[in-house]
Parts: C-alpha cells; sequence; structure tokens
C-alpha cells in the first residue's frame, strides 16, 4: 500500500473511531487462543472455521499458520469446494479434485470435515429445474397447444414428498450402503430466533423428513448476523430447545458476524463482539449443540465485502492483516465460560 493510501485508511479509521491495530497485536499461531481446545474441555466436539481453497488465503503465511493449528481449529467446513458448481460442473461430470484438497488439508492438520453441502434447494435444484422449464417452453413454443407442468406429485395413498425428503432419503442410503456412520444435516440461516421461519423449518422440513424415515441427524444454524441485529441468548436458547425436543443434534455452522457499515467503528465492533458472544453462549449451554464454525476468521477472506455488499463487511474476527478484534477476546471468554470484557 502507499503511503498515502495507508495514511488515507488510518484518516477514516480515525474519524470512525476504529481501534488501529498494531502490528504487535498480529495474532500468530502462537497467540491464537486455543479456540478448540478450549471448546473440547467443555465437552463439544469442536471448534473450527471454514476455509476456501479457491481464494488467495492458501497462500497467506500467517492466516495459514492460524488455521494449521489444531488447538485453534478442529474442524473444518470448505466454503466452496463441494458444491455442486465444483463437483458436478456438468450434469454428469464429477470432479472431486478441488474437494479432495479441502480432505487432504484438513486431515494434515488433525480436523474434522463438515462437508458442505450436496443440494442447495434454492440455487441449484430451482435452478436447474428454472433452465429445464425455460429451455423446453421456449424450444417447442406454440406447437404445444398445453402442457403438463408438474406430473405424479401426490403418492396414491394422497402422501406427498417433497424433494428435500428426497435428498435425505436417498444420502441416507447412501451412507447405509457405506456401512459409515455421517450425521446429515439440515442447514440453514435466519433460524436463530423464534419466527416464521424457525416454524416453517420444523413443521414443513424437518417433521416432514422425520415422519418419512430416519433419515435426518441434525440442524446446522448458519448464524451469519450483523453488529446491529442478531439473536439473544433467551432467542438462541429458545430455538435450540425447540431442534433438541425433536432429537436434532445441532451445529453452529457458518458464524459470522458484518458490520453494517465499514471500517467497523467501535461501537460495531462492540455489537460484533456481543453477538459472536452470545451465539457459542447458547451452543455451550446446550448439550445437543456439539461443534461451532467460524465461516471463515479473517475479513479478507469472509464472503460479505463491502464493495459488494453495500458497505457492509469485516465480518470475522481478524481484520485483513490478521490483528485481532474484541470479538476474538469474546470468543474466547465465552468458552472459557467468563463474562464478555469488550460486549
Ligand atoms: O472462483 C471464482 C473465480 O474464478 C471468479 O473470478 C470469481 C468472479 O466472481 O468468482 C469465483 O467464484 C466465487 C466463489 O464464491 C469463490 O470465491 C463465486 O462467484 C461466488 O458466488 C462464491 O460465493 C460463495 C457463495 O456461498 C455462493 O456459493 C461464497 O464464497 C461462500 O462463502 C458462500 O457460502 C454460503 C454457504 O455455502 C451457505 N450459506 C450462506 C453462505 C454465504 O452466502
Amino acid at each position: 500500500m502507499s503511503l498515502r493510501k495507508t495514511l488515507a485508511v488510518l484518516a477514516t479509521l480515525i474519524a470512525t473511531g476504529t481501534a488501529i491495530p498494531t502490528p504487535s497485536q498480529t495474532e500468530t499461531s502462537s497467540s491464537f487462543p486455543h479456540l478448540n481446545e478450549l471448546a473440547q474441555a467443555k465437552g463439544k466436539l469442536w471448534f473450527g472455521s471454514s476455509i476456501d481453497t479457491t481464494s488467495d488465503s492458501v497462500k497467506d503465511d500467517t492466516y495459514i499458520s492460524i488455521f494449521n493449528q489444531s488447538a485453534i481449529f478442529g474442524q473444518t467446513t470448505p466454503g466452496n469446494t463441494m458444491k455442486w458448481d465444483y463437483t458436478e460442473p456438468q450434469n454428469g461430470v464429477f470432479d472431486f479434485t478441488l474437494g479432495d484438497e479441502t480432505i487432504a488439508l484438513a486431515k494434515q492438520t488433525g480436523k474434522k470435515v463438515r462437508c458442505h453441502h450436496l443440494v442447495w434447494t434454492k440455487e441449484t435444484l430451482l435452478g436447474a429445474m428454472k433452465t429445464h422449464i425455460t429451455k423446453e417452453i421456449t424450444h417447442y413454443g406454440s406447437n404445444c397447444y398445453s402442457r403438463d407442468v408438474v406430473n405424479e406429485a401426490i403418492n396414491y395413498d394422497g402422501s406427498y414428498t417433497d424433494n428435500i425428503t428426497y435428498a435425505f432419503q436417498y444420502a441416507r442410503e447412501a451412507v447405509q450402503a457405506l456401512n459409515a456412520d455421517i450425521k446429515l444435516f439440515y442447514n440453514d440461516y435466519q433460524i436463530s430466533q423464534p419466527g416464521t421461519k424457525v416454524t416453517s423449518v420444523l413443521n414443513n422440513i424437518i417433521t416432514n423428513v422425520q415422519s418419512a424415515g430416519d433419515y435426518i441427524d441434525g440442524i446446522g444454524m448458519e448464524s451469519h448476523h450483523s453488529d446491529t441485529f442478531y439473536p439473544t441468548v433467551k432467542e438462541l436458547n429458545t430455538v435450540m430447545s425447540e431442534y433438541a425436543k425433536l432429537g436434532l443434534g445441532i451445529h453452529i455452522t457458518e458464524l459470522d458476524v458484518a458490520c453494517e457499515s465499514t471500517p467497523c467503528s467501535t461501537s460495531g465492533q462492540t455489537g460484533q463482539a456481543q453477538a459472536f458472544y452470545n451465539v457459542i453462549h447458547a451452543c455451550m449451554e446446550t448439550a445437543k449443540c456439539t461443534g461451532m464454525t467460524f465461516w471463515d476468521f479473517n475479513d479478507k477472506y469472509n464472503w460479505i465485502q463491502p464493495s459488494t455488499n453495500d458497505g457492509a463487511g469485516d465480518a470475522t474476527v481478524l481484520w485483513e492483516n490478521c490483528t485481532a478484534k474484541p470479538a476474538l477476546t469474546a470468543v474466547e471468554e465465552v468458552l472459557r465460560g467468563e463474562s464478555c470484557s469488550v460486549c
């Protein structure tokens, strides 16, 4: 960065009251709190972070030296490399190369893997269906006087099995054929507070899948929050107890907290710290909640970039130069069972 640009950035940080990271605060693998060890000491399976090996993060020495430490992260989720567009780039053509790389990286660094994900209902299934429908209608055009759109959706006994249930059934069958023990999760966002979406997930997805067979093991609460809008511990406890009542395991799968404007102000950083604290606090208090995962741990590689999100960003526990935010202190404190000194 040029001197002029550096000074401009510093001026913005000062004007917005943002704490200026100093080199001495830079987190390395030796100073970064041992989040995984702390979580495991309290009976959890892991504390982890996603990694997107298609990004430059893997070439970032400081970042990788933190990621590689199993005392810090005992689990990972591929941010992108196991998605349909990577594993089946063309219909029927499979390519597991990048996903295999993530598995290898996890194995080398002693991490469990949450594989993510098989079907992205909204984008993948609906996208594929939309393309198919549009292409075929366009191709045959007015040669068709009428056309059947959906065929035989209801079973002979009047019951209805939706595509999500089929996805779980096929997944369970494939797992059983391997004689493996792979936990099958439904993963979604905005299911951390009681409301319409939680009710719909419970009534339209979980209950449907459960009544069709023993196909589902748990629910993934993505947990993408912001510095001004995040769940209270009470709200989290309420929804987690609903999930637990249905026998579901719970994972916090994609925890990040975006600051609505960037650079994140001092008060933004306080809200962010509180949001991280709340989510982890609720998981630590809930026996069925067994693991927590950051959706990356450095602002540079997180999906919420100010340029594409109306100025929102800075959503992780480390600034781009790997210096720690109050949120990292909050995470360490909650894992230690302490109150939050930075919230
Ligand atoms: O790799 C290409 C690169 O070659 C190309 O130049 C560039 C130009 O746009 O795109 C790159 O691919 C991007 C990819 O991330 C890797 O960075 C895609 O455009 C972009 O759409 C993709 O975004 C990912 C998004 O899911 C969509 O798959 C984010 O990184 C990823 O963090 C995000 O993760 C999702 C979870 O899977 C599900 N829950 C929500 C979460 C956030 O949206």
